[in-house]
């Protein structure tokens, strides 16, 4: 979408406007409305689709602050999609439902290469294949965040939804708009393509998610358990401002739905999965081809001549997911071939053509000995689980923090109860419940305490 001489026009340009004596020289003012837009634009999708800005964060405010000034003064020079235009005035009082234009179903699961064997053999049996040929496949990440459903009409960004019960879902429209990562407008136009549903994850990476938490832990409001309980939080979020502040990105990682403006279904122009995909990064869109891989170069994605190469890649992100700066719950497959996908066909619940493989779920159950207070400089009380010491993920869990009062009376958690503990990524580990059904009677209620005792050591 943007060549290298392009990107090298936009970067010059970028740097004129932001010289001392550009907007003194403009003339035509609505020329230079259209040019900080287009610029803005730009270095949005290098900042945050390609992770790669070429202007500083100032630089980049500098220009915004030009636009916003020279929209306060020529208010007819306003557009929907302008930059400045993402974080609406309007708190959503109520979501609206809205219809897919296509259901939104789920995806079948593997665990092991012998599942995704039997999902190779059943894909060839389906599509009528030779049992000894191969079949391409596309990998691509399982995110593990809150499910997008976008709509695009006449290039524009015109409503995006949540998964709902895959037939409706609530409308979150201006909440995406505030993500810098989802483009208001992208030229589908270009490819015949009047109306196209895409599908997609909004997601916050690792790092930010536990700044988000320690945030809020200072300022003593309830804790995220995960990553993906904070992303379908801020996605339902009445204030798109607020929804703003959470760090959402939006991957985008299948086209469902695409005519052209007789209303014809063209999405079998679209000969592949990995094509489509190639188009979407192409319109600006952040998909899981993004330069996100791990520390080992294993790309985020694989298009695999053999459910062999799948397995093995498969196999392979399962040891690294760690190292990915989002959470994933596993690896999607897809038969690569549009064709064939069609040929496949659905169940009610799920694509034929498509498996999700699941990774190894990291969490254990334990027993809660005991809940210790611990006082920090400031006097802050950070009450902490004793567990019988348990392996998770390569290390053993002994302590774990509990936060607040408050994440205690929410889980209900009783000293000699039995609770699961979980492991997200690079993230602590975390109590996600109890298990009240083993209770014996004799697990006792959490007192905390009302005054804290400060030990004074006299030496
Ligand atoms: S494809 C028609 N690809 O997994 C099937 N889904 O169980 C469309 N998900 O909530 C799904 N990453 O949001 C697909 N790369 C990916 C995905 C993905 C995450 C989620 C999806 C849905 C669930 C399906």
């Amino acid at each position: 979408m943007y060549s290298p001489s392009l990107q090298r026009q936009l970067y010059e340009r970028s740097k004129k406007l932001l010289s001392p004596q550009a907007t003194l020289f403009e003339g035509d003012q609505s020329r230079l409305v259209e040019d900080l837009q287009q610029v803005l634009r730009f270095h949005e999708w290098k900042y945050y689709v390609q992770n790669d800005p070429v202007i500083s964060d100032f630089e980049y405010d500098q220009l915004y602050k030009q636009l916003e000034a020279l929209e306060a003064a020529h208010p007819d020079l306003i557009t929907p999609d302008s930059p400045t235009q993402r974080v609406g005035k309007d708190l959503t009082e109520n979501l609206a439902q809205v219809a897919h234009l296509t259901p939104m179903l789920s995806l079948d699961n593997s665990y092991d290469a012998e599942d995704l064997n039997d999902f190779d053999e059943q894909v060839k049996k389906l599509c009528k294949l030779d049992k000894e040929g191969d079949v391409e496949y596309c990998v691509e990440p399982k995110y593990d965040g809150g499910t997008i459903v976008l709509v695009y009409e006449n290039d524009r960004l015109v409503r995006a939804a949540t998964r709902g019960n895959g037939a409706v879902g609530d409308d979150i429209t201006a909440n995406i708009r505030t993500l810098r990562s989802v483009p208001l407008q992208a030229e589908f136009s270009k490819y015949g393509i009047h109306k196209v549903e895409l599908r997609g994850e909004a997601l916050i990476r690792k790092d930010i998610f536990e700044k988000i938490n320690k945030a809020r832990q200072e300022a003593n409001d309830q804790i995220f358990a995960n990553p993906r309980n904070a992303a379908t939080g801020a996605l339902r979020m009445k204030d798109p401002k607020e929804a703003a502040e959470r760090g959402l990105e939006a991957f985008l990682y299948q086209m469902g739905y695409a005519v052209d403006n007789q209303d014809n279904n063209i999405i079998e122009r679209f000969h592949s999965h990995d094509e489509s995909i190639h188009l979407l990064e192409s319109l600006g869109f952040k998909t899981p081809l993004a330069n996100a891989g791990t520390r080992q170069h294993l790309p985020a994605t694989k298009t695999c001549g053999s459910i062999r190469e799948v397995i093995e890649f498969c196999v392979n992100w399962q040891e690294y997911r760690d190292e990915y700066p989002y959470e994933l719950d596993g690896m999607v497959v897809k038969v690569n071939s549009i064709e064939l996908q069609e040929r496949c066909g659905y169940t009610s619940h799920h694509p034929r053509w498509a498996i999700a493989f699941k990774f190894k779920a990291r969490q254990a159950t334990t027993r809660l000995r005991d809940v210790e207070f611990q006082v920090g400089k400031t006097g802050a009380v950070t009450p902490v689980a004793k567990l019988e010491p348990v392996p998770l993920a390569g290390v053993t869990v002994s302590n774990v923090s509990l936060h607040n009062e408050e994440f205690i009376r929410a889980k209900d958690l009783r000293i000699g109860d039995q609770v699961l503990v979980e492991r997200a990524g690079d993230v602590i580990p975390y109590i996600v419940k109890s298990l009240p059904e083993l209770r014996d009677g004799s697990e006792q209620v959490v007192h905390y305490p009302k005054t804290v005792r400060f030990v004074i050591p006299c030496w």
